[in-house]
């Protein structure tokens, strides 16, 4: 049921962007970026692993961070330093997405919303990481924390405010 109403979701968000209703920035890429399903039989469906919402968050997203926050304290001096941020930052804006697969009962177009922001900034820190742009880096960083955020004090309470 979670999956059909996140397959759901993701389609009603590709109409709108199709129709031009939401400005390119709340999006991060275009509505080309999500792919046509080719194969609908049963075994091509996205699943979730790990049903909690707790265990999905603390084992994909807060290592992730954590490393992140690391990583962007200082400017990365080889080409390693940049492919570690390049790699979190696409994991954490990749599973921004899974969490539309993962919308609560009650307020789901405000958990989409928040997902599909922390999903644009974190793209945004890809991107800048990938020009080796410290500083752009860091503002997109930023950015996608506010969003994960706003996520946490509506759906959490204001628990797990993440801090730089
Ligand atoms: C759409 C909502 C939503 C978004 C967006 C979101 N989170 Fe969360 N996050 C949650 C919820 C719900 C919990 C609490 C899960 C639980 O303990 O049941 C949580 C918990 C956490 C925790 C605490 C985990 C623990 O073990 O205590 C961390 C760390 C975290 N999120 C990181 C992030 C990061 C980083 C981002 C952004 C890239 C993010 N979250 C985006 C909903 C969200």
């Amino acid at each position: 049921m979670k999956l059909v109403t996140g397959l759901f979701c993701l389609a009603g968000l590709m109409v709108v962007a199709g129709m031009g209703m939401l400005k390119q920035e709340t999006f991060g890429v275009g509505p080309a970026a999500v792919p046509a399903a080719r194969n609908s039989s049963a075994e091509a469906r996205v699943e979730s692993v790990e049903d909690s919402m707790h265990e999905f968050m603390e084992y994909v997203f807060q290592p992730t961070y954590r490393r992140l926050s690391q990583q962007l304290k200082t400017t990365p001096t080889d080409n390693q330093g940049w492919k570690a941020i390049k790699s979190d930052s696409l994991i954490l804006a990749e599973s921004c997405n899974l969490l539309i697969g993962r919308q609560p009962e009650d307020d789901a177009q405000d958990w989409c919303r928040h997902a599909v922001s922390a999903r644009s900034a974190g793209g945004e820190l890809y991107r800048a990481a990938k020009t080796k742009d410290f500083a752009a880096s860091g503002a997109a960083y930023r950015r996608m924390l506010e969003h994960c955020n706003a996520c946490h004090r509506q759906f959490e309470d204001g628990k797990h405010i993440l801090e730089q």
